[in-house]
């Protein structure tokens, strides 16, 4: 659950919120709709500690984890989709791309000296992938990507413009993206 009760925030002479209160609970779909300048980013600032409020608090329980999809889209590039996805639900994220590392290393002649040591580390990250879910995460992550009419090359491709929205053909961020990232925190928490 995230609650924001009787924020005030002021960003320079203008006043953004006076007393807002909201309750976010799991499960629900919330979507936040105001014209530029409004104060939205700033009040997702505020949820992910980024910025403070002036007046009253935001509270977030305990093993919530936040998934924040910026729209700034250079973060973006070199990544998958099913990642970036993956990413919102937390540390699932930095095992799984491990596992992707050993996995090429495994491959890799270069590295065939090493071999025992790669093989070593990979069943202990894979164990604790397991441990996290990961299996059934990514899945996950291709369900909602997939019901987003993202294509396989899409969801697997990386750089800017392998996960563009199929209804667009520019490499602008998506609406969609953002809220399947947003989906999968709130299935995880
Ligand atoms: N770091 C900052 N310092 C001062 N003013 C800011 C800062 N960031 C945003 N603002 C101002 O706060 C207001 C709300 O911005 P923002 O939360 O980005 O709105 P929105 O996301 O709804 O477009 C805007 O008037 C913006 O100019
Ligand atoms: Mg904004």
């Amino acid at each position: 659950m995230i609650r924001l009760e009787n924020i005030g925030k002021q960003n320079g002479h203008q006043i953004l919120f006076i007393e807002a209160s909201a309750t976010l609970l799991k499960g629900e779909r919330v979507g936040l709709v105001g014209p530029n300048g409004a104060g939205k980013t700033t009040l997702f600032r505020m949820i992910t500690g980024q910025e403070h409020p002036d007046e009253g608090q935001v509270a977030v329980d305990r093993g919530v984890t936040i998934g924040y999809f910026n729209q700034d889209v250079g973060e973006m590039s070199g990544r998958s989709a099913v990642s970036e996805v993956m990413d919102g639900a937390g540390p699932v994220s930095a095992v799984a791309s491990e596992l992707k590392q050993l996995e090429d290393a495994m491959v890799d002649p270069d590295r065939a000296d090493d071999m025992e040591e790669i093989i070593e580390r990979y069943g202990e990250v894979q164990g604790r992938f397991e441990e996290l879910d990961g299996y059934a995460l990514e899945g996950r992550a291709r369900e909602i990507l997939a019901g987003l009419s993202f294509t396989q090359e899409m969801m697997d491709g990386a750089g800017k413009c392998a996960w563009r929205s199929p209804a667009s053909s520019s490499c602008a961020p998506t609406p969609c993206f953002s809220t399947s990232r947003a989906t999968i925190s709130t299935w995880k928490a």
